[in-house]
């Protein structure tokens, strides 16, 4: 815990004092595609007892994607071709997979959501996905159902789109994010969802990491402009994040550039990642990636300067290139309403389509706890799928008021398209894309899209209890 010493109230006071400057350079025209060029990956989801540092000496029945690593880090050129067979391995009798790429804006057949856009994979079964990423940025990937237990264990991987530098950046290091609910002293699992976890902000794991790893060091080199992907992968928490002891600033969300904006404080629910630039401490010195949703802030990783000092001068962070997502005309947009509650007395809608695939269990649980627009995924009889949220004129754009009337977060992700997030009724937005959105409790939000993607996309908290209870549903796009 020496790093929380170090986190001085004066370090604090700095930080409080200096709000969000915007930094002087404005976003790099587009990347060029790349033509020609097809990436193959290949995924078997199976368990694999692991012993990551973070389970202090126990080895633990991960479910990973990977014989070479727990953690599969795909960086691929921007247009190129992603070409991926997946085996599913699981142990579990009838434990079916899929993957979702996660904020990528692909064909609807390649989505990855059981039942919704193709069948489910079983253990023996394999299944291909190819795609095109129309967007340069940090995304990941992980399976679609059972998810609270799925991502509990491991089963995720993250998929980089390069090309959206105007220079290089001196560093590009991965953090991922995230808890484990294992109990330390017996080195097991503990239950991956309990009700009354679900219930409220979800079940948090009691063991917190970075990479794997209990408050890592990251060497960096030393005084330079050092590019950190942080990806929150948890299954429940929301963290605030920010920089003590060098000057950081956001350089895109959710994979999405924006013109570099100081990191006061960041918000980062479940499936939301910033990409940061930072300036690297000089040789030797350390600066610490902190969690201020609690108190007192807790550490999360040391940044250390290894070696000659790569920069001079003031800190002006290179932009990124500008994204592809199509901007949203307001002027022309239609209202979409959505409001994330507790469920209360939520009727549920059911239709009887025979044009509908057969939805299958969806893995979830028996409970209703939340609902989008009075209605709750239904889980009494999973062999019917429930009425589309909307069904969206394709071209059309969206005007998209997102209420949160509950007391508890909700990081809303949106499945086929990017949100422009606008204008919120409790803190001031910086207009930026993202596919997940953060509802505080009794929140609202002011979104826009262009729903320029025909298909069955869904749309769902990433709290994956939440999901899992309810919160979830689809919209079309004709
Ligand atoms: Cu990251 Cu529908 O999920
Ligand atoms: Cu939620």
């Amino acid at each position: 815990m020496t790093g929380t010493a170090a986190l001085g109230g004066a370090g604090l006071l700095a930080a409080l004092a200096g709000r969000a400057p915007v930094y002087g350079q404005s976003l790099g025209a587009p990347a060029e595609p790349v033509t020609g060029v097809t990436i193959p990956l290949d995924l078997v989801a199976a368990e694999r007892p692991t012993a990551l540092p973070c389970f202090a000496g126990h080895t633990l029945p991960m479910w990973t994607l990977s014989d070479e690593t727990w953690l599969p880090i795909v960086r691929m050129p921007f247009g190129a071709a992603l070409e991926v067979s997946l085996e599913n391995r699981l142990p579990r009798e009838g434990e079916h997979a899929s993957i979702h790429w996660h904020g990528i804006r692909l064909p609807n057949d390649q989505d990855g959501v059981p039942y919704l856009v193709q069948p489910p994979v079983l253990p023996g079964d394999r299944y291909a996905y190819r795609f095109t990423p129309p967007d340069t940025g940090t995304f990941f990937f992980h399976t679609h159902c059972n998810t609270a237990e799925h991502l509990g264990r491991g089963l995720h991987g993250v998929l980089i789109v390069e090309g959206d530098e105007t220079e290089p950046y001196d560093a590009d290091e991965v953090l991922l994010l995230r808890d484990w609910r294992i109990d330390a002293a017996l080195g097991q699992f503990l239950a991956f969802t309990t009700n009354r976890g679900a219930g409220r902000a979800g079940t948090y794991g009691p063991v917190r990491s970075v990479n794997g790893i209990v408050g890592p060091t990251i060497d960096l080199p030393a005084s330079g402009d050092c590019r950190l992907r942080l990806i929150n992968v948890d299954p429940t928490r929301i963290l605030t994040l920010g920089i003590e002891g060098a000057d950081a600033a956001i350089v895109a969300v959710d994979g999405v550039a924006i013109a570099p904006i100081a990191l006061f404080r960041w918000e980062l629910g479940p499936a939301m990642r910033i990409d940061i630039v930072i300036r690297s401490p000089a040789d030797g010195g350390t600066a610490q990636l902190v969690d201020y949703r609690i108190d007192p802030p807790l550490p999360l990783a040391a940044l250390r300067g290894v070696g000659a000092p790569v920069r001079t001068g003031g800190f002006d962070p290179a932009p990124l290139r500008a994204g592809h997502v199509p901007e949203p005309d307001l002027s022309k947009a239609l209202p979409w309403e959505l409001r994330f509650d507790a469920s209360g007395d939520a009727d549920i809608a059911v239709v009887d389509d025979p044009a509908l695939p057969y939805l299958g269990p969806l893995c979830l649980t028996l409970n209703d706890f939340w609902t989008i627009n009075e209605a709750g995924w239904p889980s009494a009889d999973h062999a019917r799928l429930p009425a589309p949220l909307a069904e969206l004129t394709r071209g059309a754009t969206y005007a998209v008021t997102l209420r949160n009337p509950s007391r508890f977060h909700h990081p809303i992700h949106i499945h086929g398209h990017t949100l422009k997030v606008l204008a919120s009724d409790k803190q001031t937005i910086v207009p930026h894309f993202a596919d997940t959105v953060l509802l505080l409790p009794e929140e609202t939000i002011q979104a826009a899209f262009v729903a320029d993607n025909p298909g069955k996309w869904m749309i769902h908290c990433h709290v994956a209890e939440h999901q899992e209870t309810g919160m979830m549903g689809y919209y079309t796009v004709g």
